[in-house]
């Protein structure tokens, strides 16, 4: 494409997904800044081109550098993609490089992929993201523990009965069958959002908002994770797969008859699971999670519900006892958290109902909140790492998974229960929170 081509092409997406409409005065000057590049990886100085174009493009407007790297390719190609720029002698001190999750397919292939980019980046140069962490909603969680004295005395296993997390999507797995076919929920979706929405709840608090003081508590929750091995796998992980169903009234494919997706296909679409954090402030707390593709509504929702008040006063009918406390963070849609607790019903009798506290980033902000990535390529921008994962912890999650992968990958007779398209998974999922005396949330 001529670069004029490739903007009318940029100025199209824009209009037709941002949330502002276009002004004309500063997209023409903005447009002035994009180019386009025909290059290829296939031979040895392949990006030259590209390295050639961004030296005119310094010169004329006397750029210092500094020059991001933005990986919009697969996984596969992130290293030979650098080892190129490498070559083609691309790539100086105050550079950076952006690559996306998922990094690797488990733990040994997460090792060689951040072992190569280390041969040619080093580590304060490269921005993993997860976009999780750009959600203003999950940036949110840290400012509500640590900036209000309500709730972080709550965080622990003296007040809480069990968090569970939920990250539901509506859709199937779309066009994308190509890449998660050798994904699946767990890698997609468990070893990146879920756990950094994990390690958000359950840190400690750092003693800066540095970036690699933040991110050192957050590898210590997930080196504390216990691990999931053998046959604990059978009963703390459940899989599942959709089903053929119905949305609005129109049917669906099952995941097996979507294009691209092998008609026997052992891929899981859904996973819930329970775990436990072994330090002093989460032991014995359990934590439940749940992600899949085709459940019935796109929601996402971290719970910490409290425990019980003791059975004495209004809690005495062991048949009909209060509802729990329960703090839920609304990652999205309907951005906000809500606190829900008992209260009288005004009248001459004790009666008690659950009431909630509700906030709404909407109600209370506007809409306009920006979209994860808008957030994360700013940061990259300004060389704050603190929303972005560093190697170690990319890694400890990969190990803590791995058993889990490895248990799947052998036991391959093992049963892959399927889930009507629009249901919360597999009965298994119920089962499994259920067996322990607690149920799912409604939502
Ligand atoms: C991506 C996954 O990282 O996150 C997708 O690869 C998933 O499978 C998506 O659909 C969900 O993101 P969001 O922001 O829509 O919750």
């Amino acid at each position: 494409m001529a670069d004029e081509a490739y903007r009318d092409f940029a100025k199209d997406g824009i209009t037709q997904f941002s949330r502002r409409a276009i002004d004309e005065a500063q997209w023409k000057r903005f447009a002035s800044s994009i180019f386009f590049v025909n290059a290829t990886l296939d031979d040895e100085h392949g990006l030259a081109p590209l390295g050639a174009r961004l030296d005119v493009v310094e010169h004329d407007r006397g750029l210092p550098g500094h020059r991001l790297y933005y990986l919009a390719v697969p996984p596969a190609l992130f290293v030979p993609t650098a080892q190129q720029l490498a070559r083609s002698r691309m790539i100086r001190p105050d550079d950076r490089l952006i690559v996306e999750k998922p990094i690797g397919r488990d733990l040994k292939s997460a090792c060689e992929i951040n072992d190569a980019l280390a041969e040619v980046f080093a580590e304060r140069q490269i921005y993993r993201i997860d976009h999780y962490l750009g959600k203003e909603t999950v940036q949110n969680i840290l400012v509500m523990r640590f900036a209000n004295s309500i709730f972080e005395p709550l965080f622990n296993q003296r007040h809480v009965d069990h968090v569970q997390i939920t990250v539901a999507e509506e859709e199937g797995v779309g066009t994308r069958a190509g890449y998660y076919e050798h994904a699946g929920a767990l890698r997609d979706m468990v070893q990146n959002h879920l756990l950094q929405l994990v390690e958000l709840v359950a840190m400690e608090p750092p003693y800066t908002l540095q970036a690699d003081v933040i991110r050192d508590e957050k590898l210590q929750v997930l080196r504390s994770l216990r691990p999931i091995q053998g046959a604990a796998v059978d009963t703390q992980v459940v899989r599942g797969q959709y089903a053929a169903g119905f949305e609005l009234g129109q049917p669906v494919n099952a995941y097996r008859e979507e294009r691209g997706v092998d008609p026997h296909s052992r891929t899981e679409t859904f996973v819930a699971m329970q775990f436990f954090i072994d330090d002093w402030r989460w032991a014995g707390v359990p934590f439940f999670l749940r992600t899949g593709k085709r459940l019935p509504k796109r929601t996402s929702e971290i719970a910490v519900q409290l425990k019980d008040v003791p059975p004495i006063l209004f809690n005495t009918d062991s048949a009909d006892r209060l509802p729990p406390d329960v703090l839920s963070i609304r990652i999205q849609p309907d951005e906000g958290f809500s606190f829900e607790i008992n209260s009288k019903v005004p009248g001459p009798h004790v009666d008690i109902d659950p009431v909630k506290m509700d906030f709404h980033y909407a109600s209370e902000f506007g809409s306009s909140t920006p979209e994860a990535y808008e957030r994360l390529l700013l940061d990259v921008m300004a060389g704050d790492a603190t929303l972005f994962m560093r190697r170690d912890a990319v890694e400890a999650s990969w190990r803590w998974l791995d058993p889990i992968l490895d248990r799947w990958a052998t036991e391959t007779s093992s049963p892959l229960p399927s889930y009507p398209a629009h249901e919360w998974g597999p009965p298994e999922a119920r089962a499994l929170i259920e067996s322990t005396g607690r149920r799912w949330r409604m939502l």
